[in-house]
């Protein structure tokens, strides 16, 4: 049993503000939400003040990873887990917490090199979330979505996820060419609640900056994705993938390329787990139908850095 509830926040660096504001209020209809630095865009989806914070700096990358769980109780039993694993667990001050609008929180690094958050007791927002196209986003029970993260050490991570934090396996994919012995890679999906995953790590050539492949998030409608998509062309960004099904967790969603060289996967319809009856299955194709990733640039987590 996990202690996480869900994905809380995530919290990004990058060198182009204006065009994230672009990217997610003008086009993807995200609700304009508050927090403390005066330069930073605060990204609300329901009555959290933000669920998706991005920074002012001198590169792109991922700040914190922020998974949720239920009270105080739970929070320092997620620290000793990790620090009984060897990890180094660093608990925030009163201060640092309230400036991420939550009650307590403690940070530690994950195998793959992304900072992971672990917070309780998020400040609500209580005025009506005003969305560009009228559209809900899908959290609550659920959390704010899934994020895929790479890392160069996949054994590592995916123990670290399933075995001291306590995700469940929520089924793989093979990808690259096999081994002369038949191994392959896999990408390997996680759930802590109903949503299919709300975690996927992905072997990939580098770690670091950006740390991240893609952050879904989920909306009520097939209009709703649909108008996004329409909006993202319209303001010139490109699209990583055509819209499509999943066959995981049938969420019919685009990709769009973020400043930063990652994704975001702007989707409907996904599939709730129930956990009575699943069992961790391998598929073999990603979609049923659609998501040409034929015309995408290249992802920075599959680009070899500069040296
Ligand atoms: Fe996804």
């Amino acid at each position: 049993m996990t202690e996480l509830r869900g994905l809380g926040y995530l919290k990004v660096q990058t060198t182009d503000v204006p065009r994230w504001r672009e990217l997610m209020i003008d086009s993807l209809g995200f609700a304009e939400g508050t927090g403390p630095e005066p330069d930073g865009l605060y990204l609300r989806m329901d009555e959290r003040s933000s669920r998706v914070i991005i920074l002012p700096g001198e590169t792109d990358e991922v700040l914190a990873v922020g998974w949720e769980v239920r009270d105080q109780f739970a929070l320092a039993a997620v620290g000793r887990a990790v620090e009984a694993a060897g990890t180094p667990v660093k608990m925030l001050s009163t201060g640092e917490a309230a400036h991420r609008g939550v009650e307590a929180a403690m940070t530690f690094t994950d195998p793959a090199g992304i900072p992971v958050e672990v917070f309780f007791g998020p400040v609500l927002d209580h005025s009506p979330v005003l969305t560009g196209a009228g559209q809900k986003f899908v959290t609550g029970k659920c959390g704010l979505g899934h994020v895929v993260l790479p890392t160069t050490e996949m054994e590592e991570t995916v123990a670290f996820y399933t075995e001291v934090l306590g995700f469940l396996p929520r089924g793989a994919m093979k990808v690259g060419p096999a081994a002369e012995d038949g191994s392959q890679a896999r990408i390997r999906f996680m759930g802590i609640n109903q949503r299919h995953h709300s975690l996927a790590v992905c072997p990939a050539p580098h770690g670091g900056a950006p740390g991240m492949i893609h952050l879904m998030v989920e909306v009520d409608t097939l209009d709703a994705v649909g108008r996004s998509l329409d909006n993202v062309q319209k303001a010139g960004f490109t699209i990583s993938s055509t819209l499509g099904r999943h066959t995981n967790d049938k969420m019919v969603s685009f990709y769009v390329r973020a400043p930063g060289g990652w994704d975001i996967e702007y989707g409907c319809e996904g599939m709730l787990v129930d956990e009575t009856w699943y069992t961790s299955e391998e598929i073999s194709a990603d979609s049923y139908w659609g998501h040409d990733w034929s015309g995408a640039e290249p992802l920075a987590a599959f680009t070899p850095p500069a040296s």
